[in-house]
């Protein structure tokens, strides 16, 4: 399922806000939230198919209030659409809500689930908070991005003013290069030698692992993955992230580290090995992608 640039960015935002809740085995009398009507087997599916995700779960919500239960496949999920609802789940109860759900790209793109993102609560997921506070997402640190986003930025803005008048932009196909552009960056540094490659390797990720995928609505039906062709498109993603890295990391060892500004990957292997943050090689890779 390909997916454009506004719709990847709603449903990034939609799952922001919508709290996944494994289904049990046993039919749960308990859940009363209200939902609309649902069919066999796709449960609720049906009433976001041909709609853009974010303004049909706003239509629905509209109709059955602001927390309301809907079931997508396999999985039981409840979507919080008021401000007061969502402090109460994702501030008041952050640590009861801390997992996320279980989805296919996780599984193979980030290493079985190890990156922040994805980790579950738990020990490892601690250690990883508090890499963020002290490294990863340092005052410092969040300042580089800040420059190197303008940076990024202004570059786009200066390539569409160079592209002369009458010819159309594909404005989502550069801002999606942007994002990825910006996420090399971060991660690796002005000096990638391929440059390209990575950003080309972003854009592949930035659009499988957005969206809803049958796989992940249906996590335990696993001739469906292989069906969907997800599971195949995904491992070969992986294999060129990994690649990709693994050529980086070879190439950082033999370098002197003299640079003004540390990437998340220089700040990632010099902890690799301390004994605050432990963390083995793809830890670091997972990590890196944050
Ligand atoms: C613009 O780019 C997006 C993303 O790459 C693509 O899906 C879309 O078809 C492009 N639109 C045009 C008019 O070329």
């Amino acid at each position: 399922m390909a997916l454009s640039l506004t719709t990847s960015i709603a449903l990034a935002t939609i799952l922001f806000f919508v709290i996944y809740k494994f289904a049990t085995r046993s039919k749960s009398t308990k859940n009363s939230l209200p939902e609309p009507w649902r069919l066999p087997i796709i449960g609720h599916m049906h009433h976001l198919i041909g709609t853009i995700p974010h303004r049909g779960l706003m239509d629905l919500a509209r109709k059955y209030g602001s927390l309301m239960h809907l079931q997508l496949g396999e999985v039981s999920t409840i979507v919080v659409s008021s401000p007061k609802w969502a402090k109460e789940i994702l501030t008041t109860y952050d640590i009861a809500f801390a997992n996320r759900p279980w989805t296919l790209a996780g599984e193979i793109v980030v290493y079985r689930n190890t990156n922040i993102a994805a980790a579950p609560y738990g020990e490892y997921w601690r250690r990883l908070r508090k890499l963020c506070t002290s490294e990863l997402m340092s005052v410092k640190k969040v300042k580089s991005y800040q420059s190197l986003r303008e940076e990024e930025c202004w570059n786009l803005v200066q390539e569409i003013k160079a592209s002369g008048s009458g010819i159309p932009v594909n404005l989502s196909e550069n801002i999606f290069k942007l994002i990825a552009t910006i996420l090399c960056r971060a991660a690796f540094g002005k000096g990638v030698k391929d440059q390209k490659e990575c950003t080309e390797i972003m854009k592949e990720m930035l659009r499988e692992v957005g969206g809803f995928d049958v796989a992940d609505i249906f996590p335990s039906k696993k001739f469906l993955h292989h069906l969907s062709g997800k599971r195949a498109r995904l491992t070969s993603i992986h294999k060129k992230l990994d690649n990709f890295i693994n050529n980086l990391v070879a190439e950082h060892t033999f370098k002197t580290s003299s640079k003004t500004e540390e990437t998340l990957l220089d700040v990632l292997l010099r902890l690799k090995d301390s004994a605050e943050f432990p963390l083995t090689a793809d830890n670091v890779k997972a990590i890196i992608l944050v």
